[in-house]
């Protein structure tokens, strides 16, 4: 092995490291707290819309398909975001930036950690039984 392939090869390493899977650390129990300030529009039962759309099952759905809600933007309907931990991280940071012309009314949650925490929660609470 070169040292240009040993350079590229611990890069690769490095990188793993830094961007790492997204729900590293993330900690359900101080999640559960962060979603008090979702509440009053998502809840997370079955088909119960409110403000905003019921997150029942909401990893691995197509953004702007939660049956029954019809309130949605063509923003979100047309974005082909995929929910998963990524992608709700990057929403979460800043709705309206992640997905333009979008119309959920919430300025976004700026620590890193809020987030880790909230989306570890988030993946249990919603998971479709
Ligand atoms: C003031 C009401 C409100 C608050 C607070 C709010 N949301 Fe929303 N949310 C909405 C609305 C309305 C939409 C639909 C957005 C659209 O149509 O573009 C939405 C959409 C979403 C979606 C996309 C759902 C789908 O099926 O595509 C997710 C995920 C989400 N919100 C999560 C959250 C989380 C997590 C929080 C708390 C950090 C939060 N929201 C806070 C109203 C709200």
């Amino acid at each position: 092995m070169n040292r240009a392939m040993l350079l590229a090869l611990s890069l690769v390493a490095a990188l793993a490291v830094v961007s790492g899977p997204a729900l590293a650390g993330g900690d359900a129990a101080k999640g559960k707290k962060v979603f008090a300030k979702c509440k009053a529009c998502h809840a997370l039962a079955e088909g119960k819309n409110k403000i905003g759309p019921s997150l029942y099952g909401v990893f691995g759905r197509k953004a702007g398909t939660a049956p029954g809600f019809k309130r949605f933007s063509p923003a979100i309907k047309k974005s082909g975001v995929v929910w998963d931990a990524e992608t709700l991280d990057k929403y979460l940071a800043k709705p309206k930036d992640f997905i333009k012309g979008g119309r959920m009314p919430f300025a976004g949650l700026k620590k890193k950690a809020d987030r880790d925490n909230l989306i570890a929660y988030l993946e249990k609470a919603t998971k479709a039984k």
